[in-house]
This record gives C-alpha cells, sequence and structure tokens, in this order.
C-alpha cells in the first residue's frame, strides 16, 4: 500500500475547464489516512488476491465468492441472465430462504448468541438482548400469525414500525413465508404510509401504537387510521391492521381500535405459542422486499429487492467493508425504514452471524453524549452512522467521546457527502485516531455499498467515497455520452458498466420507468440483450481523482437530500398545491450545515389572496401531514409571482440561488426578470433579519445550487 501513498501529491485542479457537457470542479486534494496495523492484521479482506479474484475479467463469476456465503437449498445453474435486459437476473435455478439464512442457519453453533441488542430511549430502561434461538422462536410464532392471516408467498405487508425489535421480526416472518415486505419509515406520515400501501397492493398493514422519541411517547397507531384512510381513497382496502404493543399487554396510544380490522399482536401471538413454520424455498429472483424512495415525479418508487441477489450482496459487503466478523458487536445508528437499516442492520448483520444493536431513539437524547454511552456499555467495535448525525454530535457535544471508554475499530459514514472537516472530527474524536473508516457510497436502488474502499487495503481520504466497491466497474459520462477520464478535474454522471447482484430488480409496477430512469439515458440499442450496452445512470455527480478515488458531488435530478433521505419536489410541491390558498409551489434546498441540505418552500397565492402567517403555517402542515416532519420546510416564502421561462415553467435554478445567497446567474431568457430582484429582496431581507445568512458556500455546492432543477 505504501506506493500508492505515495502516488498522492496533494493536486490542485483549479486550472480544469467545463464544457457544456461537463461540470468543473475546484477543490483541494486531501491527504490520505492509513489503516492502523492492528486493523489490517485481522481484516477479512487482506489479501490484494481478492482484486484479482473480482478483475472484470472474473465478471460475473466472481459473485460466486458472495452467494458462498449462504445456504442454498438448490444451487443456481446460471450467475447472471441477462435474457430480459435491463432485468437481470442473478443466481437463477438457486432456491433459498433468507430468513432461514438470518436466523436458522446460526442456530448449531451460536444459538445463545445475541442476535440482536435492543438499546430502548429512556436511559433508566433495561438492554433487551434476543439470542438467535430467542429470535427464531419470534420469527416462527409470529410466521404462523401471518400464516393463519392467510399470507402467502408473493404477496405484500405493508410495515410501518419504529425502531424496534419487533421490526426485524417482523421482516423476518414475513421473509420466512416469501411473502414482500413493503417497511415504511416510521417518521413518515400516515397518508404517505397510504400511498405506499395502495402502490404496492397490501392488504395488511403491521405497525407498533407507540414509541419513544425524544424522551416523550409518541402516538403512533393514529397514522395507521390516517394510512388506511388515504390507500382506500386509491383505491385499495386494507382488510388488517396488526398492531404491536409498546408495552405488551398495555395500550399506549389514544386511538381506538377499530372492532374487525385491528388485532394486538401480543394477544394473537398467545395462540402460536412454539409454532414452528418451514421456510419456503424461494427462487433466487423472488421480491423479498419493497423499499419506496423518491424521484422526479410526484409518486414514489417502489425498489423491488431479490432474495438471492440481493442478500448475496449485503451479506458479501458486510463482511469484506464493513469488517464484520461472528464476534464483533456491531451497531448501525439508521433507522431500519430506510434501505441502510435493512441491509446493514437486519439483512447483512444477521446473515453473517454476528450481534447487530438497534437503538430506539434520538442520537442526543438525553445528551449528545448518548451514543458513546451506548457504544462503552455494549462494548460496540464497529459503528456505523451517517454525515448528519456526525455534524450534530459535533456541534452539540464536540467533547463527549474523549468522556467515555469505547473502542472502535471500524466506522462508516454513508448517506450524503461529509465534509473533510467533519470527517476528521469523527476519524480523531470518535475514532480516537485508531479506527478505520469507510465512506460508502451508493442508494436504495442499489442495495449495498457500490463505492467505497476496502478498509485493510485502501488508504482514506476525506470527502471521497474511494475507489469502486468488488465487482463494480464505474464510468463518469458527459452529457453526450463520452467517457470522462480520471484526474481531468471534470465532473460528470456516474454510471455503473455493469449489472452486480444487489442492483434492484424493478420498479414494483412501473417496468418502463425502470428502463427510463436508470437505463436510457446511455443506453444505445433498446433490443439488446449485452450487458455491455446497459449501463446503470444513477442519477449523482462525480469526479474521479487521478489515484481512482470517486467524489460524489450530489444529486443531478431535483431531489432533494436532506439528511441523507431524499425527497422528491415535485412531492413536496404537489402537498403545497393541496392547500387551497396556493396556485404555485416550487421546492427548493438550501445549504444547512447539518442536515447537509433543508427544503424551503416558495409559493404563489391565488389572485385575490393576501399572505398571512395562517396560511404559511397551512402550509407547512399539510407537508407533515402528506410526507412527515422530516419533510417540514426551514422557511415558507409567500411570494408575488414565480420566476418563469417564457414557456411558463418555473426557473427553480433562480430561487434555490436567492435562498443560498448565491449568483442567480443568467436571467435573460426568463418571462418576468423583474421578479428576480424583488424575490431577492424579501427573501434575503427577512434572512438577515432572522440571522439565517448562509456561510459562503464552496464550489461544488454553489454549482449544485445553481444547476438545481435543470429546467432547460
Ligand atoms: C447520496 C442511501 C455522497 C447520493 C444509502 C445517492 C452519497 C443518494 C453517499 C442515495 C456518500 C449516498 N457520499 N453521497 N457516501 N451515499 N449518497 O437512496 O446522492 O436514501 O444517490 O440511499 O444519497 O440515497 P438513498
Amino acid at each position: 500500500m505504501a506506493e500508492e501513498v505515495q502516488g498522492q501529491a496533494a493536486e490542485d485542479s483549479d486550472s480544469s475547464e467545463s464544457s457544456e457537457a461537463t461540470i468543473a470542479v475546484h477543490w483541494r486534494e486531501e491527504g490520505l489516512l492509513l489503516p492502523p496495523p492492528k486493523f489490517i492484521g485481522q481484516a477479512n479482506a487482506s489479501d490484494p488476491a481478492i482484486l484479482d479474484r473480482f478483475a472484470e475479467e472474473n465478471f460475473p463469476e466472481c459473485f460466486r465468492e458472495y452467494a458462498d456465503l449462504l445456504d442454498w437449498d438448490e444451487y443456481w445453474h446460471t450467475t447472471l441472465d441477462t435474457s430480459n435486459a435491463p432485468f437481470w437476473r442473478w443466481f437463477t435455478g438457486g432456491k433459498l430462504n433468507a430468513s432461514y439464512n438470518c436466523v436458522d442457519r446460526h442456530l448449531a453453533k451460536h444459538k445463545n448468541k445475541a442476535a440482536l441488542i435492543w438499546v430502548p430511549e429512556p436511559e433508566e430502561a433495561p438492554h433487551v438482548v434476543i439470542t438467535y434461538q430467542e429470535l427464531y422462536r419470534q420469527v416462527n410464532e409470529f410466521a404462523a400469525l401471518l400464516q393463519e392471516a392467510g399470507v402467502k408467498a408473493g404477496d405484500r405487508i405493508t410495515l410501518h414500525m419504529p425502531m424496534v425489535p419487533e421490526l426485524p421480526v417482523t421482516m423476518l416472518a414475513c421473509a420466512r413465508l416469501g411473502a414482500i415486505h413493503s417497511q415504511v419509515f416510521g417518521g413518515f406520515s400516515g397518508g404517505a404510509c397510504g400511498h405506499r400501501i395502495a402502490d404496492s397492493g397490501s392488504k395488511i398493514l403491521i405497525t407498533m401504537d407507540s414509541y419513544y422519541r425524544s424522551g416523550a411517547v409518541q402516538d403512533h397507531k393514529v397514522k395507521a387510521d390516517e394510512a388506511v384512510e388515504a390507500a382506500r381513497k386509491e383505491g385499495t382496502e386494507v382488510e388488517k391492521v396488526l398492531v404491536w404493543r409498546r408495552f405488551p399487554g398495555q395500550y399506549s396510544s389514544e386511538t381506538p381500535m377499530v372492532e374487525g380490522r385491528d388485532f394486538f399482536v401480543d394477544e394473537l401471538l398467545a395462540d402460536h405459542r412454539g409454532a414452528v413454520v418451514a421456510p419456503v424455498s424461494m427462487d433466487a429472483e423472488a421480491p423479498l422486499f419493497l423499499m419506496y424512495t423518491s424521484g422526479t415525479t410526484g409518486r414514489p418508487k417502489g425498489c423491488q429487492h431479490s432474495t438471492g441477489g440481493y442478500l448475496a450482496y449485503v451479506a458479501g459487503t458486510s463482511k469484506f467493508y464493513q469488517d464484520i466478523h461472528p464476534d464483533d458487536t456491531y451497531w448501525c445508528m439508521a433507522d431500519i425504514g430506510w434501505i441502510t437499516g435493512h441491509s446493514y442492520i437486519v439483512y447483512g448483520p444477521l446473515s453473517l452471524g454476528t450481534t447487530s444493536v438497534i437503538y430506539e431513539g434520538t442520537p442526543n437524547y438525553p445528551d449528545a453524549g448518548r451514543p458513546w454511552r451506548i457504544a462503552e456499555r455494549l462494548g460496540v467495535n464497529i459503528f456505523h452512522t451517517s454525515p448528519t448525525a456526525i455534524r450534530m454530535l459535533r456541534k452539540v457535544g464536540p467533547d463527549e467521546p474523549a468522556k467515555y471508554d469505547f473502542n472502535f475499530k471500524h466506522m462508516t459514514t454513508v448517506g450524503e457527502p461529509i465534509e473533510p472537516e467533519v470527517y476528521r472530527w469523527f476519524y480523531n474524536s470518535v475514532g480516537k485516531g485508531k479506527a478505520v473508516i469507510v465512506d460508502t457510497y451508493w442508494q436504495t436502488e442499489t442495495g449495498g455499498f457500490i463505492g467505497t474502499g476496502l478498509p485493510a487495503m485502501n488508504p482514506m481520504k476525506p470527502g471521497s467515497c474511494g475507489p469502486a466497491a468488488l465487482g463494480i466497474y464505474f464510468d463518469i459520462k458527459d452529457e453526450d455520452g463520452e467517457s470522462i477520464p480520471k484526474g481531468s478535474g471534470k465532473a460528470g454522471n456516474i454510471c455503473v458498466r455493469n449489472p452486480w447482484p444487489g442492483v434492484f430488480e424493478t420498479i414494483w409496477g412501473q417496468p418502463d420507468r425502470f428502463v427510463s430512469t436508470y437505463f436510457a439515458k446511455y443506453n444505445k440499442d433498446p433490443d439488446s440483450k449485452d450487458w455491455h450496452d446497459w449501463p446503470y445512470f444513477a442519477g449523482d455527480g462525480a469526479v474521479q481523482a487521478e489515484d481512482g478515488y470517486y467524489r460524489i458531488l450530489g444529486r443531478v435530478d431535483d431531489v432533494i437530500n436532506v439528511a441523507g433521505h431524499r425527497l422528491g419536489t415535485k412531492e413536496l410541491e404537489s402537498s403545497a398545491l393541496g392547500v387551497e390558498e396556493v396556485a404555485e409551489a416550487a421546492a427548493v434546498p438550501v445549504i444547512d450545515d447539518v442536515r447537509g441540505r433543508a427544503v424551503e418552500m416558495y409559493i404563489a397565492l391565488k389572485p385575490g389572496i393576501e399572505p398571512s402567517p395562517e396560511i404559511e403555517a397551512k402550509v407547512k402542515k399539510a407537508i407533515e401531514t402528506d410526507i412527515g416532519k422530516i419533510a417540514r420546510p426551514q422557511n415558507i416564502w409567500i411570494v408575488p409571482d414565480m420566476p418563469k421561462t417564457r414557456s411558463g415553467k418555473i426557473m427553480r435554478r433562480v430561487i434555490a440561488a436567492t435562498s443560498n445567497f448565491a449568483d442567480v446567474g443568467d436571467i435573460t431568457t426568463l418571462a418576468n426578470p423583474e421578479i428576480v430582484e424583488q424575490i431577492r429582496h424579501q427573501v434575503q431581507n427577512a434572512k438577515h433579519a432572522r440571522g439565517e445568512v448562509p456561510r459562503q458556500l464552496t464550489e461544488a455546492e454553489e454549482a449544485e445550487i445553481k444547476s438545481f432543477g435543470a429546467e432547460s
């Protein structure tokens, strides 16, 4: 590795030029950090032979190595089937069950080992340890309950659950029966859950009555009623709502149960004590779950993940990139309601038989020392989180980690680009200079990491995710489809040239959108059955440095990444438009030092209606109800009119520049250029008055803001 490090002279890419098809990028190259020898000595991947095994000439058979980490009921005959391109099928002919792989197969050797350790938010409440044996019991009993409720392979079941061990139990019970779970992030509103129920055609909703968040018990069952109602409006009737109780035997929601529709899980389980349900042997390509994510239209996309390919990919990446060994205590502080939690709290770690920690609450409750006390108490040695959480913990408790006796060997950051200064605090203060960090670039669609370094082999470079993951071949393309060479200082659209087992299979119910969003851009022959003709378009801007490392610059579409969560502008806007006084709405990102990006909403009112704080409040409320608190705009600006092109399209980049105090760029093509100055005055004066003037943007941030919404 030493030579590699010396090859990294600091370079300055200021001289780079941009053309129409590329974006110029200017930043300082960061120095490298090396993994400690102690880490290298114990790492799952420390022999460079692994790079040869995954070399492109060994594709796709290289991925057998991941699939061989699983137990198969029937071995596959074809590693990659491309006959229905780009709907790739992995390990065809193979059969397996995901619940068996995450639970049953560990019993022979590790039945008394902790599979899950649950940390409730109230600090005085004891931890709950669920051994593999106990997990096996709970999964089987709940699977028996579902079976009695008529659930069978292929059915979709919507889950809207908080961070409790009953959530993985529910997921694994569905998987045991071959039913497709669709967990909706618990913080999303009932309405958002309802759309996803209708989109997937679920007849059963599984929820919990309440949970703790920031010190208070939240009524969660109320959202189930809203969800059922919202789904009904779209023509889907939920037949059963199964309600887990946060405190079994005691109902802690204000919302009444609906006779004949709502059932307490703990009561029903009494009839299934000790039940054992044989795991259903599923085809490798059978869907394991749906995970909804935002795109550029209002309708969310149900990303369909497979059983065999997905499970193989998360097992392999958990082993080599998370460096999980069976005796590690691993804590991923994400929410299971996002893809990170599915892949790297539940399926990856459990398939490897490790101990996975689940924390119910917010990281800074009751104070910013909480995560470090949990780590100290449980002996966590692998810690996985997001830049937003790191920024927040750094801001409110920069000296907290030093007060606690915990030692990480490995840390992960995921979900958004991390600034080098924030990275360095994570490395020095949280990792105490002894832990390796992997910055993992991936998406809901990709199932698992696609850009990140092997922790014992690739030095760390703050701000870059590292090289492509094993078996992934990136290509950064310009708008004309030409590859942008490394070290050119130019950014373009990052693509993956080849299929990989973790990639989603389709968008549930929208196969054309799957092809048009992710593959059409750079495909030259729609009839081709050769994977080389179907590069995967990720929708992110990126640049590759001379050393081969990738730096991800953010979304190229008009999706806003708040705290690592993608929010579609269309979804936000249609929610605002639901308020009767609102005539037009435009959502834009503002740079936020904690959450990465926050949402600002501009609205124009119907003729004759006067702006008022009540209208602002209504819009905020509508967004909270339709999407959830996470999407709540930082500001709502009621403006006299929106800047528009002559064809009437709202120019979001002009508004985004205004909100961020950036240069509004060329406005000569606007139908109403005079409005720009008026809005600037209004918004920026108000921001000055509120003390919300942002810091100077970096050039990459400025480039993102100025191209936001790509209206032309
Ligand atoms: C962004 C989360 C920079 C990116 C797993 C991507 C990142 C979107 C990183 C996916 C990273 C994710 N560095 N940007 N390490 N990881 N992103 O679907 O824009 O919620 O397209 O999946 O987050 O968000 P999603």
